[in-house]
């Protein structure tokens, strides 16, 4: 997720960028740059760092520019850079483009390039566009872009400029989102609508599959093809400090919205055409990956619980131990760990102090280490051997809740993917699997459309004070999460057991007043759970099931609540029930009028040991 900005009109497009683009920092910050019109060429500046950063070196520009492009960066492709930061040119510097997605085929364009004679000057994915543009550029700038898009796979939002046409900036979308803000003889081009806000009201949201070309006085929609498209703006009545969070009163219920998007982002470009896992961006060979007669896991918090559905997941499919470690516990254990070990390790920042030890320790005993991060260019992800992103994009609340899904996500690659390697998948049951995984963002699309139920059960709940979260197998690895989320954000004794060990000396704390939720979606111990709900009604404690559809006849018997889950494959089913426990977390904490983004005692990024 990044944001891009663009101005067109009589004032100075500089500043009007530079402007907006602060009011889209919470979409990435780790490197900024702006292109705009200069003695008959284009001027790129960019730095490393926030937008502040790139501020201080505009500080000498003495000019002015009535149309300019800007960025801020949240690194996929490429760690934060200079040469990374975008705007990205082509060879001859006619054009410079800013771009928010992920081009999955840009390898193969860049090679096509750069065999056609391009030089490049980044690592991204975004600088084949600026390259392809300029390839078609012997015609006007809209007619050049029109040919790029068909060639791009992927999702992009992009605004272009070119010395070609210096009084238009085309833009185009495919599932990144792009508005346009209308002002009176000036225009504006952002990645959402916060950004335009202060300058105006009347906006137009491109749709996937249009383009725009962006005058002082006019814009033109059309699709793709070129095809003319008649939108007319709407008006945006929200106030500015809603609108960052996308007109949601805090980034945690942003992020849970979210979920569906990331997880489609994360698969990107990592399942073929034939439907199996394939990990163009995983830098271990299949034979080293055989190779390895361990598997380790270490992560903290949020990151270890996905770690722990991890686990169960591998040693099903891999019949091979897996161990799991807090990367907090680490030093003081002594973890089996030598050169026929692959140690994964988990996080979301890729800054955790005890994560980014335990992975040092990993590398001291020989093991070879694969980061799952999300913050691209972070300590984690540039220490470790290897890295896969989760491209849930910037989690700005405490609470991680999108970027646990997304870990989910790749963990359920990596283990489909090693399962093939090591044969123990045949191709058809691979596919099945990546199959359920695909269907995933639409199984928490239809959870968040539960969501009113969701309100209600947290006006109910709020007064408890004690919560258990029970659970069997992948249940109880999702109950910890769900704990947490609790916890840290409704300040409510919140704690996770396996159900089965209740009866050995937790229930002693079940009576009136206190919240069983009770997880059943796995069918092997679906009967085992009900009796435990039994155990809970029996001592009057409150149970909430959580359990997909087909079973509500004998819930409804023994639970006091109930919600019901889209149908999902028993494996894959953290993804799907986690959803409604954040949202739960979520209202119950605004009942008791938490401060919920940011929970007493805790921050994002937990750099101490
Ligand atoms: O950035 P990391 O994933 O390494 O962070 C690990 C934990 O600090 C983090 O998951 C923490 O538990 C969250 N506040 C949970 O919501």
């Amino acid at each position: 997720m990044c944001g891009i900005t663009g101005y067109i009109g009589p004032r100075n497009g500089i500043e009007l960028a530079i402007d907006q683009l602060h009011r889209l920092e919470y979409r990435g910050y780790d490197s900024a740059g702006i292109a705009f019109p200069q003695n008959g060429g284009l001027r790129v500046i960019k730095s490393e760092g926030k937008i502040a950063r790139l501020e201080s070196l505009l500080e000498g520009e003495k000019t002015a520019a009535f149309t300019a492009v800007a960025h801020t960066r949240w690194a996929t492709h490429g760690k934060p850079s200079h040469d990374n930061a975008h705007p990205h040119t082509d060879c001859t510097g006619r054009v410079a483009v800013v771009h928010n997605g992920i081009i999955e085929n840009y390898l193969e364009l860049r090679h096509a390039l750069q065999e056609r004679g391009h030089a490049f000057s980044s690592e991204t994915d975004t600088e084949v566009i600026a390259h392809l543009i300029e390839e078609q550029l012997e015609q006007d700038l809209v007619e050049a872009v029109k040919k790029v898009l068909p060639q791009l796979r992927g999702s992009y939002a992009i605004a272009v400029l070119s010395t070609v046409d210096r009084e238009k900036i085309v833009v185009a979308r495919k599932d990144s989102p792009l508005i346009i803000g209308l002002g009176e003889g000036e225009n504006f081009v952002a990645s959402d609508i916060p950004a335009v806000m202060r300058y105006t009201r009347r906006v137009i949201v491109l749709e996937d599959g249009e383009m725009a070309v962006v005058t002082r006085d006019r814009v033109q929609v059309m699709r793709a093809d070129g095809t003319p498209v008649q939108r007319d703006p709407m008006e945006v009545t929200w106030d500015e400090s809603s609108a960052e969070k996308g007109g949601y009163p805090h980034f945690m219920l942003k992020e849970i919205h979210e979920e569906p998007r990331t997880l489609r982002d994360t698969l990107r470009g990592r399942i073929s055409q034939d439907g199996l896992v394939a990990f163009s961006d995983l830098s271990l060979y299949p034979d080293e990956l055989r190779g390895f007669r361990r598997i380790l896991i270490t992560a903290c918090g949020t990151a270890l619980h996905a770690g722990m559905v991890g686990k169960l997941f591998f040693e099903r499919l891999l019949r091979r131990p897996v161990d799991i470690w807090f990367a907090s516990e680490f030093r003081y254990g002594d973890p089996i760990i030598d050169e026929s070990t692959l140690a994964i390790i988990i996080s979301q920042s890729g800054e955790t102090a005890d994560t980014l030890a335990a992975l040092r320790a990993c590398k001291e005993h020989g093991a070879t280490t694969l980061g799952i991060v999300n913050v691209v260019g972070s300590s984690i992800a540039r220490e470790a051997h290897h890295v896969l992103y989760t491209y849930a994009g910037p989690e700005i609340c405490v609470a991680s809740t999108k970027a646990y899904i997304t870990q989910l996500a790749v963990l359920y690659l990596l283990g489909i993917y090693l399962a093939q390697l090591e044969g123990r998948l045949s191709n058809e049951e691979a596919r099945a699997m990546v199959h359920e995984v695909q269907s995933l963002s639409d199984r928490v699309e239809q959870v968040l459309k539960g969501e009113e139920q969701i309100i209600h059960l947290a006006k109910q709940l709020a007064p408890s004070t004690c919560f258990f979260y029970l659970g069997r197998g992948y249940d109880y690895a999702v109950s910890l999460e769900a704990a947490l989320k609790l916890k840290e954000i409704s300040y409510i004794h919140a704690e996770a057991y396996p159900a089965g060990e209740m009866k050995h000396g937790p229930l002693a704390l079940v009576e009136p007043g206190v919240t069983v939720v009770a997880f059943a979606t796995q069918p092997s111990t679906f009967e085992k759970m009900v009796s435990n709900m039994k155990e809970v009604k029996a001592r009057e404690g409150f149970v909430l099931a959580v359990a997909p559809e087909g079973h509500e006849d004998i819930l409804r018997h023994v639970a006091d609540e109930l919600i019901v889950l889209p149908p999902v494959h028993p494996t894959f089913a953290p993804v799907v029930s986690i959803v409604p426990m954040q949202l739960l977390a979520y209202y119950i904490a605004r009942e008791r009028g938490c401060e919920i983004d940011q929970p007493r005692n805790l921050a994002k990024s937990v750099t101490v040991e």
